[in-house]
C-alpha cells in the first residue's frame, strides 16, 4: 500500500516548498485517499486554525481531513482568542505549537505566516495570504489531472487578478511544466518575484504567458480558471475594480473561444455575472464542485505526509 513520505521542508508556506516529486505524490496520495484506498491514521493528532480572513471551502475541508485521518481540529478565532488582541504572533506560535501538532494559517502578509514558521516548532500551512493560495493549486491540479489524466500539452488559461491563487497556479504549473497564461487588466500583472521563479523553473520559459488580452489568451486553452475581482480584505476597492475588469467575465463567448472539450475552474466563492456567468458556473464545462470537493482530499494528502 502508499505510503505518505515526508517533505523535506517542514512547512507548505508557498508552492515553492515543494518538489516536483512531491507534488505528483501529494496527487497520488490525494487520488488514493479519495477512492479510499489508504488507511492512515494521525490518531490524536491536532490540527489548529488560525483565520484571520473568513473562509468555507479551505477550514471545512481541513477539518473533515483531520477527522478523516482519525486526528483533530482547533478553530482558532482570532476575535475570540489573544490573537485579535494583537498578541505577538512569536508568542502565539511558541504556545500553539506546544499544543497543537501543525497549524494552518490564514492571514494577509506573507510576512505573518512566514513570523508563524519562524517561532512554531510543529509544520505551519498556508491557507491563504495575499501572496499565495498553495493548498487551492494542489487541488486545482488534481481536478485537472482527473479530467486530462495527466499534464502533458494542457494549457491553463487564468483570467482575472494576478493575486494570491495567480500567483500558487503559476508556481506548480512551472514546477509540472504547464503551460500557463494570465489575462489580466494592466496594472494586475502578478507578483513579479513569482514571475521571476516561474521562469527559473521553467524549462521551456515561453510557458509562462502575461497578457491584458482575454480573447486570444483562451484560445486552444483547455482550462479556464477565474477567482473574483476583489479579494477578502480589498472590499474597498470594489467599485473600482469591477469597472477595472470590464471585459474579463468567463461567458460563454469567451468559453466557445477555448478547446471544446476545456473545462472551467474557479476556487469559490464566486460573484456571479462579474468574474464568471451562471450558465457558465452551471455549464457541462465546470468542474467548479469537483474541484471544491478535492481541496478535502489534498489537504488529507498534505497532511499525512507533513505529520506520518
Ligand atoms: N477557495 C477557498 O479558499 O475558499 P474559502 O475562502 O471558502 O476557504
Ligand atoms: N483571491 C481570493 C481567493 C479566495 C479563495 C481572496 O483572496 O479573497
Amino acid at each position: 500500500m502508499l505510503k505518505p513520505v515526508k517533505l523535506a521542508n517542514k512547512n507548505y508556506l508557498s508552492s515553492l516548498d515543494i518538489s516536483l516529486k512531491e507534488i505528483n505524490h501529494i496527487l497520488e496520495l490525494s487520488t488514493n485517499f479519495k477512492n479510499n484506498n489508504l488507511n492512515i491514521e494521525l490518531k490524536n493528532k491536532v490540527l489548529g486554525l488560525i483565520f484571520e480572513k473568513s473562509s468555507t471551502r479551505t477550514r471545512v475541508s481541513f477539518q473533515v481531513a483531520m477527522s478523516r485521518l482519525g486526528g483533530t481540529t482547533i478553530d482558532l478565532n482570532p476575535n475570540t482568542s489573544q490573537i485579535g488582541r494583537g498578541e505577538p504572533i512569536k508568542d502565539t506560535a511558541r504556545v500553539l505549537s506546544r499544543y497543537c501538532d501543525a497549524l494552518a494559517v490564514r492571514t494577509f502578509n506573507q510576512s505573518n505566516l512566514e513570523e508563524y514558521a519562524k517561532w512554531s516548532t510543529k509544520p505551519v500551512i498556508n491557507a491563504l495570504t495575499d501572496l499565495e493560495h498553495p493548498c487551492q493549486a494542489l487541488a486545482d491540479f488534481l481536478t485537472i489531472k482527473e479530467e486530462f489524466s495527466g499534464f502533458e500539452n494542457l494549457v491553463l488559461t487564468f483570467i482575472g487578478d494576478g493575486n494570491n491563487v495567480a500567483n500558487s497556479l503559476i508556481l506548480t504549473g512551472a514546477l509540472l511544466g504547464i503551460e500557463i497564461r494570465i489575462a489580466c487588466p494592466k496594472g494586475y500583472e502578478p507578483d513579479t518575484f513569482v514571475i521571476n521563479k516561474a521562469l527559473e523553473i521553467y524549462k521551456n520559459k515561453n510557458l509562462l504567458k502575461i497578457t491584458n488580452d482575454p480573447y486570444s489568451a483562451v484560445i486552444g486553452a483547455n482550462v479556464l480558471y477565474t477567482d473574483v475581482w476583489s479579494s477578502m480584505g480589498e472590499e474597498n476597492q470594489k467599485e473600482e475594480k469591477d469597472k477595472d475588469f470590464n471585459g474579463f467575465t468567463i461567458d460563454s463567448n469567451l468559453l466557445k473561444r477555448a478547446e471544446k472539450k476545456a473545462i472551467v475552474l474557479h476556487c469559490l466563492p464566486a460573484y456571479r455575472s462579474k468574474e464568471i456567468t451562471d450558465l457558465v458556473i452551471e455549464s457541462d464545462n465546470s468542474r467548479i464542485f469537483e474541484q471544491a470537493e478535492n481541496r478535502m482530499h489534498v489537504q488529507q494528502a498534505l497532511l499525512a505526509c507533513l505529520l506520518s
